[in-house]
Order: C-alpha cells, then sequence, then structure tokens
C-alpha cells in the first residue's frame, strides 16, 4: 500500500467532516493488516466536549468491525475549502496517540500527515508518543480478561 492511496482515502473522509463550530476539517484513514482502509472524520457536537476526533472515529469504527491489527494513518486536516488538499499538517492530539497506541506497535505503526497525496511527512508513534503507557503495563490484567479474545 503506498502512501498516495491512503491519504486520498482520508481526504475523502474529511468531506464527510461534521465541524460547524471551528469549520477545521479532519478525515483520517487507517491501514489494517489484512490491507483494508477505514477511514473516519471529526464529528462536532454542540456540548463541545462530546466532540470525537477523526482519527478516534477511524480506529473505533475498525475495531468495531473486528480489526484490531494496523500498521499505518494518514490523517489531513485544515480549514480551507479545497477538496484535494489541505492548508496545514494536522498532528494527531495527545488522546488520539493514546488510542492508537492500544492497537499499534509504537516502532512500526506509521502516523502520516500529509497536505495532499505528493506533500507529507511521516513519524512513527514511538516518536510522537514516547515513553507510552500500554497494555502491556496491564498485561496481567489482559491475560484475565476474556473480553479480550475476537
Ligand atoms: N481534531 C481532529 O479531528 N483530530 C485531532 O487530532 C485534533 C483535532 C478535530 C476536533 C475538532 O473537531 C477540530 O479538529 C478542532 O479541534
Amino acid at each position: 500500500m503506498d502512501h498516495k492511496a491512503l491519504i486520498e482515502a482520508a481526504l475523502d473522509a474529511r468531506r464527510r467532516s461534521y465541524s460547524p463550530y471551528s469549520g477545521y476539517r479532519v478525515g483520517a484513514a487507517i491501514l489494517c493488516g489484512d490491507g483494508t482502509i477505514v477511514t473516519g472524520t471529526n464529528i462536532e457536537n454542540a456540548s463541545y466536549g462530546a466532540t470525537v476526533c477523526a482519527e478516534r472515529c477511524a480506529v473505533f469504527s475498525a475495531v468495531a468491525s473486528g480489526k484490531r491489527d494496523f500498521s499505518a494513518i494518514a490523517i489531513v486536516g485544515g480549514s480551507g475549502s479545497e477538496n484535494d488538499r489541505t492548508d496545514d499538517y494536522a498532528f494527531p492530539c495527545g488522546i488520539c496517540r493514546q488510542v492508537l497506541r492500544e492497537f499499534a506497535d509504537p516502532a512500526s505503526f506509521l502516523v502520516i500527515v500529509a497536505k495532499s497525496p505528493d506533500d507529507h511527512r511521516e513519524y512513527t508513534l514511538q516518536q510522537l508518543l514516547p515513553e507510552s503507557f500500554g497494555p502491556d503495563n496491564l498485561s496481567e490484567k489482559e491475560n484475565n480478561d476474556e473480553n479480550q479474545a475476537v
């Protein structure tokens, strides 16, 4: 999977952003281990704190459809009205980094922030969330939890 296809999927998801309050439209596309792409967009709320970011929307949608093996996420965000590019590199917020950490291998999972399919930067999750707290810290509980079975 080349990055361009993943960024294009994120740009397409961004078209469906519901962001009447901030006007900042974000799209995300997560690449699953089986080669499929699951997308998400930011969904705002009149009660501002109920807003969900595009990245978490994508992760939660993927997990709800039975996928937990992820290798990369592309993120596009900005206030501009163009649909094929953005005016900003939209880095994932701290909460979204932590949600990605739950399912991703920090050393190999790629976070691709893009303005367009031809203009992107990439980082490992480890670079964006060093010294993180994750499932391994609770491994005893994990091993005892029947809900971990897919
Ligand atoms: N937003 C995201 O979708 N992802 C992030 O990582 C940062 C922020 C959204 C939330 C809100 O709808 C808008 O951007 C402005 O904060």
